[in-house]
């Protein structure tokens, strides 16, 4: 698997496979990958014959006072796994190759609607930071099909919408949660937790499924919510938001709504940590 860091040579590399007319899948990172990355390159395998992978950890979708500086840089081992899953080409650029003119005076993209509320009130300016950098990347490669992870709902609502009001030809794939054993959500974040931290953190999803199951059984939505907001804190987070969403455009749900997201963003320690678990509300019992 070859490394390249600048455009020029991105484009020349892409030129001959695209002639040759081969299928070229895009999977956007910002490295320091996990199983959930591996398996986002094993699913673009499964829809093209070229796999470019990406590593840029994006200072623009990163708030004052956030992570940017302590998102852990892993590039050796980055390359190893993306090889090993299958990966034909990595592309991680500088941020000045990205963004030459500066920060400040970058022509941004912003994607109405979808990207206000949830992280979107949490964190300002993120979704319009992560609509740039993925509308430059898809600019840069012109993938047929671009893969990314359903951990991160919002986003890949935020990139869908991007996709259609830019007509950009590209299908977007989402690919389910990877989670580990005790049903923690594969994340970078995850390597902030202490020991003690690790072993409750598998409590978010827990309080995810607690909700699902009350809802399923009839207990009205505002109650359930509550009470899972309680049942957070008493395991040691401090929920950002708790949120039963339409699954389709995360709008507010309805009498009418039957497929619904539950979505969560809460801190545990150092990490702010985020998950969600779809629930069919037309098995909801009474
Ligand atoms: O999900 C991520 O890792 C990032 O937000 C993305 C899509 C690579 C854009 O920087």
């Amino acid at each position: 698997m070859e490394t390249l860091h600048h455009i020029q040579a991105l484009r020349q590399a892409l030129a001959g496979p695209r002639r040759a007319g081969q299928r070229i899948a895009l999977v956007p990172t910002m490295g320091n990958l996990h199983e959930g990355h591996l398996e986002l390159v094993a699913m673009a395998r499964a829809h093209a014959d070229l796999v470019v992978a990406t590593i840029f950890v994006n200072p623009l979708q990163f708030g004052e006072g956030e992570d940017l500086d302590a998102y852990p840089r892993t590039l050796a081992e980055d390359q190893a796994g993306l090889a090993r899953a299958g990966c034909d080409l990595l592309f991680a650029p500088s941020t000045r190759e990205l963004y030459p003119q500066g920060l400040d005076v970058q022509t941004r993209v912003h994607v109405a609607g979808v990207s206000e509320g949830l992280c979107g009130s949490s964190r300002p300016g993120h979704f319009d930071g992560v609509a740039t950098v993925v509308s430059l990347l898809f600019n840069l490669v012109q993938p047929d099909v671009a893969c990314f992870g359903e951990k991160d709902y919002q986003q890949l609502a935020v990139i869908r919408q991007l996709t259609r009001d830019l007509h950009f030809p590209v299908k977007i794939v989402g690919a389910p949660i990877v989670r580990a054993a005790d049903g923690l959500a594969l994340s970078s974040r995850n390597g902030y937790l202490s020991e003690e931290e690790r072993a409750q953190a598998p409590g978010l999803y827990a309080t995810l499924c607690e909700l699902r199951d009350a809802l399923i059984a009839g207990t009205p939505a505002a109650d359930a919510i509550a009470t899972a907001h309680e049942r957070l804190v008493s395991r040691g987070f401090v929920p950002d938001y708790l949120a039963l969403r339409r699954a389709d455009d995360l709008g507010e749900v309805d009498a009418q709504t039957q497929e619904a997201i539950i979505l969560a963003a809460a801190q545990l320690g150092p990490a702010r940590l985020i998950d969600n678990l779809n629930v069919n509300l037309s098995q909801r019992d009474g």
